[in-house]
């Protein structure tokens, strides 16, 4: 408000960056996109006119990329980009302006970070290897050191964990405060989860450990495959039941599953000692999970079920589904859905296929019971139904 009345356009782009930022941290990425890129097309044309206006400009267009990129504005995030570049180009160098550290440096890291944001890891790693050293290295320490978690974020994504693991070591060294959860405050653990990026003590822990030790079992291999409905955000609990009964779990999710749990990707990847896999490889890259000797998709969403009996394999999940029943491998699905889904003509056909088909799908019966919309209980989830249907 202060702001707004001093009619500094400086002062006002330099109080809605962090207005911008508020919004973002409160999940409400799509109104942070709007709100920057409106403050920064009504000012444009007073901030170009000097390096701080260049700078806040530039911070404005850079918070509303990473906004995008966990919005539905995905598309957007290459035009605000190049606007923040074209502000970092007019600026001409790394500065530091009104404590923006704004500059063609920090445009870069951006657009790493969004990259890994929205999943495709082996650009954010392709991104990252174009910046150059001396930039980085005079960007203040913390901003390195998140940097340094997004291109981990990147790696994992891109199934390259042990470097992903490397950098992860080298961003606590930079600035510890970045990497770990606070443990002892939890007003600091509050706020949704898409804008914290830090790992836990026990990740670190495991990390550290020779990589050779991280997984070395002959035990049978079980692809979880989980969709977007609301157990995916409890997956730790069936992975380590899963473990419990003897499975050396590879995570599969689908890409919207992969967006509820993106700041849980490493994490995830350490519990099962695999890649958390979220779309298929590139051709000329490795299978980096051990060949499946039974596939669990839980839970199994409306969507998902429906596509798979169709034989639509758009995603990695959907393709190791589809290419299952062919390949005769046990298939368990255990979905979780409302009785309006239920009720959809579609959802009992593609169930009675998929059964015909050899997949034991756990709807009704002693498996999952369909609730009434709105009234789920992921805590009554039936994960030990599906683990004794495997067994
Ligand atoms: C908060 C939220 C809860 C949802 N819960 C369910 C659910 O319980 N079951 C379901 O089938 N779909 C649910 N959906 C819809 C799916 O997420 C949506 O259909 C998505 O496209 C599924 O994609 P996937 O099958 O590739 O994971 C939910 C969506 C949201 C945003």
């Amino acid at each position: 408000m202060a702001a707004e009345r001093s009619g500094d356009a400086v002062a006002i782009a330099g109080a809605a960056r962090h207005v911008c930022d508020a919004m973002f941290h409160r999940g409400n990425s799509r109104e942070a996109v709007e709100f920057a890129t409106a403050t920064a097309s009504r000012h444009q044309r007073d901030l170009v006119r000097s390096s701080q206006g260049l700078s806040v400009l530039g911070m404005l267009y850079l918070k509303a990329s990473l906004a995008a990129a966990h919005a539905e504005h995905r598309s957007d995030v290459p035009g605000l980009l190049e606007a923040a570049g074209d502000a970092a180009e007019r600026l001409g160098v790394d500065g530091n302006a009104l404590w923006t550290a704004f500059g063609p440096t920090n445009v870069s890291i951006h657009r790493v970070s969004a990259l890994a944001r929205m999943h495709d890891g082996a650009d954010a790693v392709a991104a990252a290897a174009q910046i150059e050293q001396t930039g980085l290295s005079a960007l203040p320490r913390e901003r390195r050191a998140a940097h340094l978690v997004d291109v981990a974020r990147g790696l994992t994504q891109a199934g390259r964990r042990e470097e992903a693991v490397t950098k992860l070591l080298e961003a606590e060294r930079e600035a510890p405060e970045e990497v770990h959860l606070p443990s002892t405050d939890p007003a600091a653990c509050r706020g949704p989860a898409p804008t914290r990026r830090r790992f836990g003590r026990r990740t670190l822990a495991r990390a550290r450990r020779p990589l050779w030790t991280s997984r070395m079992t002959d035990s049978r291999v079980l692809y979880l495959i989980a969709c977007a409905a609301p157990p995916a955000q409890r997956i730790r609990t069936g992975i380590e039941k899963a473990q419990a009964t003897g499975w050396d779990v590879c995570l599969v999710l689908t890409p919207s599953a992969a967006r509820w749990l993106d700041e849980e990707l490493l994490e995830l990847a350490e519990l099962t000692g695999h890649p958390v896999r979220t779309a298929y490889k590139l051709p000329q890259q490795a299978d980096v999970f051990p060949s499946p000797d039974a596939l669990l998709v839980a839970p199994a969403t409306f969507n998902t079920i429906n596509k798979w009996a169709q034989g639509i394999a758009d995603t990695l999940a959907l393709g190791l589904v589809t290419e299952a029943i062919g390949l005769q491998l046990p298939v368990v699905a255990l979905p979780y859905l409302n009785q309006a889904q239920a009720g959809h003509p579609a959802l009992g056909r593609s169930v009675d296929l998929l059964r015909a088909n050899g997949v034991t799908v756990l709807l009704g019966g002693d498996g999952f019971i369909p609730h009434i919309p709105k009234h789920g209980n992921v805590d009554a989830y039936p994960w030990d139904a599906a683990l004794a249907a495997l067994s």
